[in-house]
């Protein structure tokens, strides 16, 4: 399948991923769209640089209108995810704009000019969404690698949408994992993530759910085939490296 990154790239029926390859940086950034019904769910939706939110826009717009994004998901508090909030707010409106974080996150939304109050979201909270029995599931994925980080399971895809866990480092950048990915992760998650009892409790929180798809927000996404590989190589990561 050819992959054109310049464009939104449906990835599963009515799921897009709607970022950015960053191939000077190595670092792509990988907001989702999810469209069911009426309900259009932004995951993640990045920067507030004009060379990263205009493409977020753009991309978001060949779907449909900004004005019609029902929901904004953030999974932690970082920049990254989080700057270019604000402008959704304002295309949607503060009445009629929802920001799901967790309460640790929440805090941090006033600081990017974001008005709206926050819905926060518990470990294992789940919301149904659209008109097809969605239902999103929310794990927390605590110091991974923020306290009050957490990632978003899609039931009715088995995707599970996972923040800066699974991501990756990589001037090679593909759309989907190759053989070589669990070497990509490395660089990545030996530095960002802390310690490896947090990365050993979330994948024994996840190891029950059937997962079809890992969306992270960087790097490439990892087909099922993977998986296995993937989450044994993370379960044996030395982390926390730097000194
Ligand atoms: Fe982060
Ligand atoms: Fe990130």
């Amino acid at each position: 399948m050819k992959i054109d990154p310049e464009k939104a790239i449906k990835i599963k029926p009515g799921i897009w991923w709607i970022g950015w390859p960053d191939y000077q940086a190595g670092f792509s950034n990988n907001p989702y769209l999810i469209k069911d019904g009426d309900e259009i769910v932004i995951i993640d939706p990045g920067s507030r640089l004009d060379a990263h939110w205009s493409i977020v826009k753009k991309k978001i717009e060949s779907i449909v209108p900004l004005d019609k994004i029902t929901m904004v998901i953030a999974t932690h508090q970082d920049p990254d995810l989080c700057a270019c909030i604000p402008f959704i707010e304002d295309a949607v409106g503060k009445d009629n704009f929802e920001l799901v974080t967790t309460d640790r996150t929440s805090l941090f939304m006033p600081y990017y000019g974001i008005k709206s109050e926050v819905t926060t979201v518990e470990d294992g909270d789940k919301m149904e969404i659209g008109d097809n029995g969605r239902i999103l599931q929310f794990i927390t994925s605590p110091y991974l690698h923020f306290p009050g980080a957490m990632v978003v399971y899609d039931t009715l895809e088995k995707i599970l949408f996972s923040s800066d866990i699974f991501g990756a480092f990589s001037v090679d950048w593909n759309f989907y994992a190759n053989k070589y990915y669990h070497e990509a992760i490395k660089s990545f998650a030996e530095t960002y993530l802390p310690e490896q009892r947090h990365v050993i409790n979330f994948l024994d929180k996840i190891k029950n759910i059937d997962i079809d798809l890992i969306c992270p927000q960087h790097g490439s996404i990892i087909e099922r085939k993977h998986i296995p590989k993937i989450i044994d190589v993370m379960r044996n990561l030395e982390v926390g490296v730097w000194k």
